[in-house]
């Protein structure tokens, strides 16, 4: 696990949340022997109460991202059930009660490669006001890390050309071309 890990992270104290009963998936799943040292700042899994922590707004910083707290909870509760595929992670400001950052791993279920397990990275965002403190960073280790847990072969992620540097530190690299077909929307079945 440790070579695995970004090493400019190594050294750093990543605190994650004892308090965890309605997490997305079991804190144990996340790096919990480093811990970040200002310790205000929080990583563990998506609780259901985070959409009253400003959720909602943090992924607006990503992309178009409003629903309601019904939604919200809705989807919440489907993925809960899915329990290995969706990890979705946060970091909190505590002394704010804000969510500052997230990051989810999808795992994917192949036929290939001895029906091998797949890891996507998605929806990464740090709130404007916290980027340059490492968090994106250390939010991809903890992905890493409960990647590695579950036995996905490769972790993999479409991002806009001008993030590229930051997934290198991350320890990605380039590979082939992303595509993408966006289909009109249809009435929910
Ligand atoms: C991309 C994002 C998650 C990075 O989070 P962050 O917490 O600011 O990044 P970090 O502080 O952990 O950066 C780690 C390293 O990557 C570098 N880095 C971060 N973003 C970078 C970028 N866009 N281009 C080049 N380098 C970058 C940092 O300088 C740092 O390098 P250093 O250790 O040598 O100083 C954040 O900028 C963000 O939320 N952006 C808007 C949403 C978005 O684009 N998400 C990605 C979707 S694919």
């Amino acid at each position: 696990m440790e070579s695995n890990e970004c090493s400019s992270i190594s050294n750093n104290n990543i605190i994650c949340s004892n308090n965890n009963n309605n997490g997305l998936f079991p804190l144990s799943m996340m790096n919990t022997t480093r811990y970040y040292n200002d310790g205000d700042i929080q990583f563990r899994p998506l609780e259901i109460d985070d959409y009253d922590k400003g959720y909602s707004a943090l992924l607006c910083q990503l992309t178009e991202a409003k629903f309601t707290k019904s939604q919200y909870i809705e989807r919440y509760n489907q993925m809960k059930k899915e329990l290995d595929n969706y990890y979705v992670v946060v970091v909190e400001d505590k002394s704010k009660s804000k969510i500052i950052g997230t990051g989810t791993l999808m795992v994917e279920k192949k036929f290939i490669r001895g029906c091998a397990l797949c890891g996507h990275i998605e929806d990464i965002v740090v709130d404007s006001t916290y980027r340059g403190k490492n968090l994106g960073l250390k939010m991809i280790e903890q992905l890493k890390y409960i990647g590695t847990l579950v036995g996905c072969y490769k972790l993999i992620l479409d991002c806009d050309e001008n993030n590229v540097k930051f997934y290198e530190k991350c320890g990605f690299v380039k590979k082939q071309a992303m595509m993408a077909l966006y289909l009109p929307p249809q009435p929910k079945l």
